[in-house]
């Protein structure tokens, strides 16, 4: 899977949704998730994000590792919904988002 970290906190830039052809990039409070399951690899978002938070899982940066984990937690009680579009912005995050400090962009 592909995962999403720390430079999207705050910003979420959405460019990367229009490019998934599996809807599986999903909205939370502060940041953007991944579906760990739903992820079909195809690695069409990570070049789009003009701030490059997204990494294949075995390339997430070691300051961000937390953040593999975060996207898969976040889906903890939503299970797979199977596209983000019908769900729609949910508000709650998972890991390092839940205490890491307003970020400017
Ligand atoms: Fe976030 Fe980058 Fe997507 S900032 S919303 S991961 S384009
Ligand atoms: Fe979608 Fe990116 Fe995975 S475009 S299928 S989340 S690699």
């Amino acid at each position: 899977t592909y995962v999403i970290a720390e430079p999207c906190v705050d910003l979420l830039d959405k460019a990367c949704i229009e490019e998934c052809p599996v809807d599986c990039i999903y909205e939370g409070g502060r940041m953007m998730y991944i579906h760990p399951d739903e992820c079909v690899d195809c690695g069409a978002c990570e070049p789009v994000c003009p701030v490059e938070a997204i990494y294949y899982e075995d390339d997430v940066p070691e300051q961000w590792g937390a953040y593999q984990k975060a996207n898969a937690e976040f889906f903890d009680e939503l299970g797979s919904p199977g596209g983000a579009s019908k769900v729609g912005k949910v508000a709650k995050d998972a890991g390092p988002a839940l205490t890491l400090p307003p970020q400017s962009h």
